[in-house]
């Protein structure tokens, strides 16, 4: 296929960019001269293995997803001065043996006629990362990711630290409630912040996935004036969620239900928006994750996502909240996730970086318990005796490079 284009300009880059992603070589081929040539980022010669002709071209492209599988171009910028211009992006791709990269790079290139005529690319010189499990259909064990989270009489905790502050079960509001059921390190604050940049309206119907006690379901409810349906795996939590919905009177707006993220049972286009707070540590199948999560929005509906990524450096110190000794984990960096979230087919991926935000709740959290002024109510009592130590990991792991906590907010096309 010929394609006609006066000038090269950035959306014709970024169409190239996305042939890279579709692996569509037929399509790649349509942005090349007849003369065209490629430098790729490694081999022998000074400029890299360089390729003439389009056929030589055809050629290196193939190479390039023969060697990563998997190879993605994610976070594209492009700029265009006359006949050059440069695409940047960060590069994510496993070989055969299972190891990775992860880099920033660019292409460099010369235009003619409205075609590309050279391709010459850089990465930056990273070693390679170590080979990971693959988070693609991986079954997860999800009866011990329910066992870990699902520990104690939760339900008799709460009541128990409300009874300590004096309050009446039948008064209780949805803040009341909030310094235990917003289940993350940052709690209520950091669902709130979330919330002000969703774009729920009054009647909507919105999916919580891994919605754990439901305080985050029931805030949004409230603020919103939506419907939601909340679902967890962790049964025990499921129960409690119902029962402090129902102490709230909020079973006509709130629904929750004992369910698997990643086998979402709702039919297609059901919802107006999900969202997933600090759950996706423990899924193991990332691509059928979020391939639910996108079938069973409507067009336009957005999804939102917190999570603890991967850092740079990995290797997490354990126990951490999500597991104990690393089973049951399955954390990938930052790029991973956007390239997921993009192949699941997912835009306007906004990610923002929340590490120090988080590095600063954990570091109040362990100046509260050494100074014995944790108070009745916490999530402290949802982590059991191994509260202390998972904190201070969950800090030292982001303070190390280890942890990489994100927000990222997208949305269905249409
Ligand atoms: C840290 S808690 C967060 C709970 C809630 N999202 C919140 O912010 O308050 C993690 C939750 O994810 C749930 N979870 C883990 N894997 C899941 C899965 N595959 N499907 C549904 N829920 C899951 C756990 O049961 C737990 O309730």
């Amino acid at each position: 296929m010929s394609r006609v284009i006066a000038e090269v300009t950035p959306t014709v880059l970024q169409a190239f960019a996305d042939a890279w992603n579709r692996h569509d070589i037929d399509a790649l081929m349509s942005f090349m001269t007849d003369d065209c040539v490629f430098e790729a980022s490694a081999g022998p010669e000074v400029g890299g293995t360089r390729y003439v002709g389009r056929e030589a071209v055809r050629a290196g492209y193939a190479e390039v997803w023969a060697t990563f599988p998997d190879a993605h171009w994610s976070n594209a910028r492009h700029f265009v001065h006359g006949e050059r211009g440069v695409s940047e992006w960060t590069f994510t791709g496993t070989r055969a043996d299972g190891t990775r990269v992860e880099v920033n790079g660019c292409d460099v290139f010369t235009f003619r006629d409205g075609k590309i005529a050279v391709k010459n690319s850089y990465r930056k010189n990273r070693p390679a990362l170590p080979a990971r499990r693959a988070l693609d259909g991986l079954e997860t064990d999800t009866q011990a990711i329910a066992d870990h989270w699902g520990k104690g009489d939760v339900y008799a905790l709460i009541v128990s630290a409300l009874n300590k502050m004096s309050k009446p079960l039948d008064g209780l509001t949805v803040e009341d409630l909030a310094p235990v059921d917003h289940f993350h390190a940052r709690g209520f604050p950091a669902t709130i912040e979330l919330a002000d940049r969703l774009p729920i309206k009054a009647g909507q119907h919105v999916l919580d996935i891994g919605c754990g006690l439901g305080g985050p379901a029931r805030y949004l409810a409230k603020r919103f004036q939506c419907q939601v349906t909340g679902l967890d795996i962790t049964k025990p939590f499921v129960e409690v969620a119902n029962k402090l919905t129902a102490l709230l009177r909020m079973q006509g707006q709130v629904k929750i239900e004992l369910g698997d993220g990643v086998r979402l049972p709702y039919a297609d286009g059901t919802f107006d928006g999900a969202y997933t707070q600090h759950v996706t540590m423990n899924i193991g199948d990332r691509r059928t994750f979020f391939a639910q999560a996108y079938r069973v929005l409507k067009s336009g509906g957005f999804f939102a996502l917190t999570e603890h990524g991967l850092g740079e450096i990995g290797n997490p110190h354990y126990p951490l909240p999500w597991s104990m000794d690393g089973s049951g984990a399955y954390l990938v960096t930052p790029s991973e996730t956007r390239a997921y979230l993009e192949g699941a087919g997912f835009v306007d991926i906004r990610m923002e970086d929340t590490g120090a935000k988080y590095a600063a709740a954990y570091k109040a959290a362990i100046e509260k318990a050494q100074k014995g002024e944790l108070p009745p109510l916490g999530i402290h009592l949802l982590m059991g005796e191994t509260a202390p130590q998972k904190t201070r990991n969950a800090l030292r792991n982001i303070e190390e490079g280890r942890t990489h906590p994100i927000q990222v907010i997208c949305r269905k096309p249409g």
